[in-house]
């Protein structure tokens, strides 16, 4: 890849509604209160422009003071949150987006994902019947301006075939575990093939993967760390990877991964990475 034509920490890709989404976000699961507070403030200092939170990891509060406090125009900043697994339905979607609205503290979100597909206490009725209803709030949310954009998370294909088969408004996002060694290769290209942009939660295998020495020792070539190589790798593999972290230096780190490029031939042995993490069930097997 030639250094010049490199993308840098500002872009961004266009969603299918034209809105634009930051090529890299930050993660803030298991972040809570003031730590997540800071960890958020000094992401957006060091340049971070997507921040990703959800109900269910219990800091919308902060993460939204945060974006508040921040200093940057609202506008330059893209939040997302998730709709937890008890809150699916219609009626239950209004209420929880208002929730979250209200713990942030913000007018609109940019984005808003149906967290699960399919939760263990919904299954009896079928994911393609919740989830349809879910959306059909979510439409209407993002037809009043409260949603700029509408998306999902650990949808696999055939979640997002239900889910188009009823929706008016097509998914725009879905966020899924993605790391080196683990590609998800057939819901990605699915999401390639409906235009819907692919986020990478956990995309350093929530930190497990930076000991492995096929990546350590692309970290040595590159007089880099562990984790740059793991989300150069995502970068160039077109994820939108969303580290987390609540240490300052890496927060900082993380982000300054747009100075090197790995080789194509790199990109791939990082594909095929043997590793066994195991980080989550199936979403059709998930016991929550
Ligand atoms: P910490 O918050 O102490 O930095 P993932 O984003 O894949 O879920 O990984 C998150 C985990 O990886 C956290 O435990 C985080 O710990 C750790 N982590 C994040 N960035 C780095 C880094 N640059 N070097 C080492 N560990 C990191």
């Amino acid at each position: 890849m030639n250094l010049m034509s490199m993308q840098n920490k500002n872009n961004t890709v266009e969603l299918l509604n034209g809105i634009k989404l930051p090529i890299i976000g930050f993660g803030t699961a298991l972040a809570r209160n003031s730590i997540c507070d800071d960890a958020v403030r000094e992401a957006i200092k060091q340049g971070y422009r997507l921040i990703d939170t959800a109900s269910q990891y219990k800091n919308e509060e902060p993460v939204g003071k945060a974006v508040r406090e921040s200093g940057i125009e609202r506008s330059k900043l893209f939040v997302s949150s998730k709709l937890w697994n008890e809150d699916h339905g219609y009626e239950n979607t209004m209420r929880a987006f208002e929730e979250t609205l209200k713990w942030t503290g913000l007018e609109y979100l940019d984005s808003y994902l149906i967290h699960w597909p399919n939760p263990k206490p919904l299954r009896g009725i079928g994911y393609e019947k919740h989830n349809a209803d879910s959306w059909k709030a979510m439409e209407e949310l993002y037809k009043a301006g409260k949603i700029r954009a509408i998306g999902v998370s650990n949808f696999l294909p055939h979640h997002l075939e239900a889910l188009i088969k009823h929706a008016e408004i097509r998914p725009m996002i879905n966020q899924i575990c993605l790391y080196p060694g683990y590609v998800q290769i057939e819901t990605v290209e699915y999401c390639k093939k409906h235009h819907i942009a692919v986020q990478a939660y956990s995309p350093l295998g929530a930190g497990k993967l930076l000991e492995n020495p096929v990546i350590i020792d692309l970290a040595k070539k590159y007089n880099r760390t562990s984790a740059q190589i793991c989300l150069r790798w995502h970068l160039q593999m077109g994820f939108i990877p969303l580290p987390k972290s609540v240490s300052r230096e890496r927060i900082k780190s993380n982000i300054n991964v747009f100075d090197f490029a790995l080789s194509e031939q790199e990109v791939d042995e990082l594909s095929g990475l043997e590793v066994e993490l195991k980080l989550l069930p199936s979403p059709d097997e998930a016991e929550f």
